[in-house]
């Protein structure tokens, strides 16, 4: 059995205040539980503020985004060598929000990824579709050609204990969530992509789902078998709503 993963990515929110209250009300609610892991990744600058609050509690945290470049003239960046020196366990890479905002590509995606493997952190890779592939047909080829491109650079053994995330682009803000049998078929597709390189790889790789989650639709999703927790933007902000979410996780088989 797989461990589950519940995952806050909190965007672009946060300030020092309202970091403080939201940290502190998660902790006062979070009841561990072996297997089971809970984490923040939280904007650059709040990286210190995280690592001073949640230092030796059960909850981790990382970063967004991280650089492809480990250090030089590359202004606004960030490396993962500095992600870790605040404690960082993970890093987001390729979020539909850089891919169609930011320019980055599967290629860039890609060097991201190999990024943070070498600098220790965890990442978690993130991949969907947006609608118009979804009703086009074309949603297996998208996802393929995204986790391809990580393969590629990487091998199987690269995604040996990272994350994926699948996040359909339209379920992401819109309040509209992919149906768990719409999730657990991505999801079943993408281990199987993985599987096709090294089964062993494929069978331990935990594949969290992203797009809605709320704690009323989060155990239904948690229940399919290839759904290993979430990772989840709006509701992360809200600390009630992030622990409901985390109870389903704790509760799920
Ligand atoms: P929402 O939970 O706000 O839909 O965001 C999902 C997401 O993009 C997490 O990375």
């Amino acid at each position: 059995m797989r461990d589950k993963h519940v995952v806050g990515n909190w965007k672009l929110n946060g300030s020092l205040a309202g970091n403080d209250s939201l940290v502190r009300a998660i902790l006062a609610g979070v009841t561990p539980r072996a297997g089971r892991h809970l984490a923040v990744c939280v904007p650059a600058p709040y990286l210190a503020q995280a690592q001073s609050l949640l230092k030796g509690t059960p909850v981790a945290w990382g970063g967004q985004d991280v650089s492809r470049f480990e250090k030089g003239a590359y202004t606004g960046e960030v490396s993962g060598a500095m992600l870790r020196e605040f404690g960082a366990t993970f890093a987001i890479v390729g979020h539909s929000e850089r891919r169609t905002l930011f320019g980055d590509t599967d290629a860039v995606v890609a060097e991201k990824f190999a990024s943070a493997r070498k600098a220790g952190l965890v990442p978690i890779l993130c991949v969907g579709e947006t609608l118009a592939e979804r009703e086009g047909g074309t949603t297996e080829p998208v996802l393929a050609r995204q986790l391809d491109a990580v393969l590629a650079r990487v091998g199987a053994a690269g995604l040996d204990g990272a994350l994926v995330a699948y996040e359909p682009v339209w379920a992401i803000g819109t309040g509209r969530t992919a149906t768990a049998a719409q999730a657990q078929e991505a999801h079943a597709f993408l281990r199987g992509r993985v599987a096709g390189q090294d089964a062993a790889v494929a069978a331990r790789l935990p594949m969290l789902y992203g797009g809605s989650v709320k704690g009323s639709n989060a155990a239904e999703l948690f229940a399919m078998p290839d759904v290993d927790g979430g990772l989840i933007g709006g509701a992360s902000l809200v600390a009630e709503d992030f622990l409901a979410i985390w109870r389903a996780a704790v509760a799920a088989e």
